[in-house]
């Protein structure tokens, strides 16, 4: 067995970064193809978080994920919440459930030499996906919500291998590691079924690759794809729907949605969640190829600006772009326009 954390390592890396270098944790997942067959986890449901401590803080990371604009203007700072696509609360299978992602970290990645911690990886959704202000490591807001990720992965485990009991309760500074690690606590009777490896791609865990399109995806079909299936919710401007303050129905693009530096902002990741996951309530009703086009579409417009962007968009698109993103590329809404350059502003000031 390997082992992928090296506690050391970690501080040393951590330690050589500059305070104005903002760490890349953003890594693309390694999306797989669905398997029909897969069986995913099931989680006990809420009303079994024991009294306590340890409940408490289960509770609250589930509050924090539902309603992250009681966070707005401290660590968020658009009008999304967790939820809007890690979606029923961090469980849905093929939308990048919790319960997948508990038992992936700390992720070493080849790339930089570099270990992600669990908490590493929920700052990463904070900066970009939330546009907001990363919780500082050890903070309330990581230690629950990596309470709440941990009690969904383990309460799966244990009722998929038959494991009786309450969910054993770990320590703050284990919570905030992962589960893909040798000290983790885990039952014999699921290490005897499951290896690490194993455990670190959990059916359902991320969202599923989609297949490539037969024709080149575009902007222009995207737009008919966009007005025919998305628009009654998410509106004819991208700026979803509000009632009594609140988005209902969440911003694609413009001022209050994810940045340039989120994962949703690539094609194929939109493309994969949008495939899967909209339009919300139905099952998959979208071809391939309009899922493709409607995720180029949707990208395709003007959002927060990439926190890395130190004061050239051609520098930070040839730096940090080099997928399948429209940053430092024409806009749909106004072909004279590189997006970028009329970004709004990162984690702005609440209103
Ligand atoms: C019936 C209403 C409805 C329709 C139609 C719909 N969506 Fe959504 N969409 C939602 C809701 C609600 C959420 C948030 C999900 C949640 O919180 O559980 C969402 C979330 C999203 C998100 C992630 C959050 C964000 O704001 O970026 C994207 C991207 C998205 N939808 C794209 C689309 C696209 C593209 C289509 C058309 C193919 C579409 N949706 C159709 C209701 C809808
Ligand atoms: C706009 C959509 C969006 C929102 C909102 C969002 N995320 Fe994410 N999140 C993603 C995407 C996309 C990925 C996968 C990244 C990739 O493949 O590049 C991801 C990945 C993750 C992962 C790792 C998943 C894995 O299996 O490795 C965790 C944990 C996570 N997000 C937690 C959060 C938390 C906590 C919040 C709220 C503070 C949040 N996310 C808000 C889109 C979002």
């Amino acid at each position: 067995m390997k082992l992928y954390y090296f506690s050391a390592v970690g501080v040393l890396l951590s330690m050589s970064l500059s305070a104005t270098e903002l760490p890349d944790r953003q890594a693309q997942l390694p999306s797989v193809a669905k398997d029909a067959n897969a069986q995913y986890l099931q989680p006990n449901s809420l009303s079994t978080i024991p009294q306590g401590k340890f409940g408490d803080k289960v509770r609250k990371g589930y509050q924090l994920f539902v309603n992250s604009q009681q966070m707005r203007g401290t660590y968020v700072g658009n009008e999304l919440n967790c939820v809007n696509c890690h979606m029923n609360a961090g469980n849905k299978a093929n939308a990048s459930p919790l319960w997948g992602a508990y038992m992936a970290y700390p992720a070493y990645r080849k790339k930089n030499d570099k270990v992600n911690s669990y908490e590493e990886r929920i700052q990463g959704c904070f900066t970009y996906s939330m546009n907001g202000k990363a919780p500082e490591s050890g903070s309330e807001a990581l230690v629950s919500i990596s309470a709440y990720s941990y009690w969904l992965a383990m309460s799966g485990l244990m009722n998929q291998f038959n494991v009786a009991g309450p969910v054993p309760e770990m320590s703050d500074s284990d919570l905030l590691k992962g589960g893909n690690r040798e000290d983790f606590p885990l039952p014999e009777a699921i290490t005897s079924k499951l290896d690490q490896q194993a455990l670190t791609k959990l059916p359902g865990r991320g969202f599923p690759k989609l297949e490539k399109p037969e024709l080149a995806y575009s902007v222009e079909r995207g737009k008919l794809v966009y007005q025919a299936h998305c628009q009654a919710c998410h509106g004819d401007d991208g700026q979803g729907v509000k009632m009594a303050e609140v988005s209902a129905l969440p911003p694609l693009w413009g001022p209050q949605t994810y940045n340039w530096g989120a994962g949703m902002h690539r094609v194929n990741t939109a493309a994969n969640f949008i495939y899967e996951n909209m339009p919300l309530g139905k099952s998959i009703q979208l071809t391939v190829q309009q899922a493709w086009d409607v995720a180029a579409f949707v990208n395709a417009h003007e959002r927060p600006q990439d926190p890395r962007y130190k004061g050239n968009v051609a520098e930070t698109q040839a730096k940090y772009h080099q997928h399948e993103g429209f940053y430092g590329k024409p806009s749909a809404a106004d072909p004279s326009v590189i997006l970028g350059s009329k970004s709004y502003p990162i984690f702005p000031a609440s209103k």
